[in-house]
């Protein structure tokens, strides 16, 4: 029952107090009924336990990038539109479809970045590397973003590792950027193929579309829609299409090597010869266009071995970029490179016997039974800490069991336990988490017997 005042003012602040009464009911009703905003489709979350791998496989990157001379650069995952639409094409699916554009300041359109090749070469104009003494090695990591339609292994925001070279136009770069993204693959227990092609150069390339849109022309009918409204103003993008209707018409086009200048022809016949000196599997692949426009010459994609050609889930790929920094704005340079996606690698790495024994996140679990206890385990808890080897515990549980099921779900090998008797004798059992085991050893002795079973000291 509302108290009723006698004041004018009463009957207002009777009002408010009820205003303010249904407004938190409403709230609470709110609050029951709303459901938790989902994960956008198309995206992932890296979970605790797969950021080992994705550790691993960032310092094997980098350890690779130093091995090879190649030096880190990070760029911004905002670019300009046109960016994009001069390097990778204005007839491509990622221009045409996938881009996120986010704004549009001072006239300029602004896009989360797609993939990272063109924003090197911005960078290495905008930066004047064009004077360094050339080739200039470079390796990235970063998030590329795509809007495609979500499915196995494909995700719209993603990451990639990349490796470029500029300002060498041998062939003999081509077959070592080859060489590493097989290494790569091969250092992380995978076992890559490599497929390969010769999209040639400005001077040979017309008279290949030339004979592409001629046989084009003759199964038109056949094409999806997108191939037939692009096949006169960028033909190659025929035999990059993923439309399944497309997919026979690709057996019977002209291949390019047999269109190839004396130049190309020599180029490619040097990468080719310079991968089989290096006993590196390759299988020449003529539908094998790759899916951006700035491309010319050698073309390569890696799959996992076994997996079907032409997937949707090359493990990574890329090629000669000749034209690209002067398309850009800098002056003539030559340069190819590669880039590899990381969701894909850490997929097959978790398949890996090799890294099962890292998806442990800890080596000790510290375990305790009663208060007094407590305090000694996290005392323990911190000793071991400062020793760098990983180390948890879960002071707030009391049982012993809730305790070794977390112990074991974070793949500790080794718990310690403490209990009253052993607060007392000054003592800790160590359990060995695989098989049970347990012994007892002096409380003041524990880091040193620990370290000689993880085989520290
Ligand atoms: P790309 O073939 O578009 O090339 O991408 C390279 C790799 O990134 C793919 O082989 C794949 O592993 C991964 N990737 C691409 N899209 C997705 C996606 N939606 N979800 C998950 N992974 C994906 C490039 O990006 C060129 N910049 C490569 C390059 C470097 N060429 C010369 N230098």
């Amino acid at each position: 029952m509302p108290k009723i005042f006698k004041t004018q003012s009463g009957a207002v602040a009777i009002h408010k107090k009820h205003d303010a009464a249904r407004a938190q009911q409403e709230e609470t009703q709110e609050k029951k009924h709303s459901r938790t905003p989902e994960l956008p489709r198309g995206m992932k979350d890296i979970l605790p336990h797969e950021a080992p791998l994705w550790d691993i496989l960032y310092a094997r990157v980098a350890g690779t990038a130093r091995s090879y001379g190649f030096e880190k650069i990070e760029t911004p995952v905002v670019e300009e539109s046109a960016l994009f639409a001069r390097s990778i094409g204005k007839d491509t699916d990622i221009v045409e479809k996938e881009m996120y554009a986010i704004a549009e300041t001072e006239g300029v359109k602004l896009v989360l970045r797609p993939e990272n090749t063109a924003s090197i070469v911005r960078a290495y104009i905008n930066h004047g590397m064009l004077n360094l003494p050339q080739p200039v090695k470079l390796w990235y990591w970063g998030q590329m973003f795509r809007h495609e339609r979500p499915q196995s292994g494909r995700y719209r925001q993603f990451h990639q590792f990349g490796f470029e070279v500029l300002g060498d136009e041998s062939p003999i770069v081509d077959a070592e950027l080859i060489l590493i993204a097989y290494n790569m693959y091969r250092d992380i227990g995978i076992d890559a193929s490599i497929q390969i092609n010769s999209i040639g150069c400005g001077q040979c390339r017309p008279l290949y579309h030339q004979a592409l849109v001629a046989y084009y022309r003759t199964v038109r009918h056949e094409m999806c829609e997108n191939c037939r409204k692009r096949l006169s103003k960028n033909s190659l993008r025929a035999l990059d299409c993923k439309e399944p209707q497309c997919q026979p018409l690709k057996k019977d086009a002209p291949h390019c090597v047999d269109y190839l200048c004396e130049p190309c022809k020599e180029h490619f016949m040097s990468v080719l010869e310079y991968l089989d000196e290096l006993d590196l599997p390759y299988f020449l692949n003529h539908a094998l266009v790759r899916g951006l426009d700035y491309y010319n010459r050698t073309v390569f994609e890696l799959y996992a071995s076994g997996e079907e050609e032409g997937s949707q889930t090359a493990l990574g790929g890329g090629g000669r970029y000749d034209g690209l920094v002067e398309i850009l704005g800098g002056r003539p340079t030559p340069a190819c490179g590669f880039a590899q996606g990381c969701e894909r690698a850490v997929a097959k790495m978790k398949d890996n016997e090799m890294f099962k024994s890292h998806a442990r996140t800890v080596d000790i679990f510290v375990a305790q039974l009663g208060n007094q206890a407590k305090s000694k385990a996290l005392k323990l808890f911190e000793e071991v800490r400062a020793t760098g080897i990983t180390v948890a515990h879960n002071l707030g549980k009391n049982g012993l069991r809730p305790q070794l099921e977390i112990a074991n779900k974070l793949g500790a090998r080794y718990s310690l336990v403490i209990g009253q008797k052993e607060v007392q004798d000054e003592t800790v059992i160590i359990r060995d988490m695989e098989s049970g085991a347990q012994e007892v050893i002096g409380f003041n002795k524990t880091v040193r017997d620990l370290k000689k079973k993880l085989g520290l000291s």
